[in-house]
C-alpha cells in the first residue's frame, strides 16, 4: 500500500474498535515498527487515505504501558475526519500516522520527583489526561495526581472503567473527582467547575502543577481560575490543537467576526478558533492539518481581540501583515478579516 502524503509516513492496521460512549469510539492500532511518543502527544492521521485531508488526533495510549497505539475519537456532526474514523473504519483496515508531535506532556513538567499534579479535563480533552496518568501513576512512583473530569452527564464519561480501576489501584497516588453538569449520580459532584469547587477539592492548588485539555471557553475559565488561584504561569499548561469543533457552545458569551469580502458578519463562541468559526458557517478555508504545521489555513486579520499559539509557517512579514494560521488562532472579542 503506497504512504498517500510524506505527512504521514507511519502505517498502523486497526486491530479492534471499542465503543467508549455514546458518541466516543477508541481504536486500537498495531504498529509493526517502533512508534516513539511521548505521554499527551498528538499524531495527524490521513483520512480516507486522501493526501489533503489531515486531522490531529491524541494518542490515548501510553508509551511502554499501552499495548496498542490508540486514538480516542468522538464524532463530531459533519466532522470529516471523526465520521470515517468511527464510521466506516474497521478492523484489518490501515491507518497513516504522522509521527508524535505536541508539547503537551507531563515528561517535561515538573522536576519529577514528589510533584503534584492537578489535571483538569472536559469531554474528549482527557484523552492526554489519561495517557499521562497512566504514565505518571506507572513511572513516577513519588508524584501525586488529582483529576477533575468534568462532563454533560454520567454517560459521557470516557473510560470509565479504567478510571475506576486506576484510582482502585492507586489509592494513595491519584485522586479522581469526576463533575457531572447534569443528572448527577451520588459518585459525581454536580454542576461545572467553580472557584468554589476548586478550593474545595485543592487546597493547595497553589503548588501543584496543572495541566488542562478541553473545549476552548473551558481552558480559558481553567486559566483564569489557577492564576487567580496564584499558580505561576510556568506550572500551568494546556493543550493547545483541541481547539475546534467541539468547543461550540451554545449557551456561552459571543463575539462578532466579520468578513470583509464578500461581506459577513458571524456570531460566534468566544474562546472559538478562528477555523472552528469559520467551519461551523459552512465558510469554505483550507485547512489539511488543523495543528499549526501546514500552513494551508493562513487567513489575514485586519483588527481584533485574539491570540496565537503557532505561527510555524508565517514569515515575519506576514506575520506583521495580519495573517494567522485559522486552527490556532483562538478569538477572545470582535474581529474583522481581509
Ligand atoms: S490547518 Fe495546517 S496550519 Fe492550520
Amino acid at each position: 500500500m503506497t504512504q498517500p502524503t510524506a505527512a504521514c509516513p507511519n502505517r498502523m492496521q486497526v486491530h479492534s474498535i471499542h465503543q467508549e460512549t455514546p458518541d466516543v469510539w477508541t481504536l486500537s492500532l498495531i504498529n509493526h515498527d517502533f512508534y516513539p511518543y511521548r505521554p499527551g502527544q498528538y499524531a495527524l492521521v490521513c483520512i480516507a487515505n486522501d493526501p489533503d485531508t489531515l486531522r490531529a488526533y491524541t494518542l490515548s495510549s501510553t508509551p511502554g504501558l499501552s499495548p496498542f497505539i490508540t486514538l480516542t475519537v468522538r464524532r463530531l456532526e459533519q466532522g470529516t475526519g471523526s465520521g470515517w474514523l468511527t464510521q466506516q473504519v474497521k478492523p484489518g483496515d490501515y491507518l497513516w500516522l504522522s509521527d508524535a508531535q505536541g508539547e503537551f506532556t507531563c515528561v517535561d513538567a515538573g522536576h519529577g520527583e514528589q510533584e503534584r499534579y492537578l489535571m483538569l479535563a472536559a469531554g474528549c480533552g482527557v484523552t492526554p489526561i489519561m495517557s499521562m496518568s497512566r504514565w505518571l501513576l506507572a513511572q513516577r512512583p513519588d508524584t501525586y495526581l488529582q483529576v477533575i473530569f468534568n462532563v454533560r452527564n454520567p454517560q459521557q464519561v470516557i473510560f470509565a472503567a479504567e478510571w475506576q480501576h486506576l484510582a482502585e489501584h492507586y489509592p494513595s497516588q491519584l485522586t479522581l473527582t469526576l463533575v457531572a453538569e447534569f443528572d448527577a449520580e451520588p459518585s459525581f459532584l454536580a454542576g461545572r467547575l467553580t472557584p468554589e469547587l476548586l478550593k474545595q477539592a485543592v487546597p493547595d492548588l497553589a503548588q501543584r502543577i496543572v495541566m488542562t485539555c478541553g473545549p476552548a471557553p473551558y481552558m480559558q475559565h481553567v486559566a483564569a481560575l489557577v492564576a487567580d488561584a496564584g499558580v505561576p504561569a510556568t506550572r500551568f499548561y494546556k493543550e493547545q490543537f483541541q481547539i475546534g469543533a467541539e468547543s461550540l457552545e451554545e449557551d456561552g458569551e459571543q463575539l462578532t467576526l466579520t468578513i470583509r469580502q464578500p461581506l459577513n458578519t458571524l456570531r460566534v463562541p468566544v474562546g472559538i478558533s478562528l477555523l472552528a468559526a469559520l467551519e461551523s458557517h459552512k465558510i469554505p478555508v483550507n485547512a489539511a492539518c488543523r495543528a499549526g504545521v501546514c500552513g494551508s489555513c493562513k487567513t489575514k486579520v485586519l483588527s481584533g481581540d485574539y491570540t496565537t499559539s503557532s505561527t510555524m509557517t508565517l514569515t515575519a512579514d506576514e506575520i506583521a501583515q495580519g495573517y494567522v494560521l485559522a486552527c490556532n488562532c483562538q478569538l477572545h472579542g470582535d474581529t474583522v478579516l481581509a
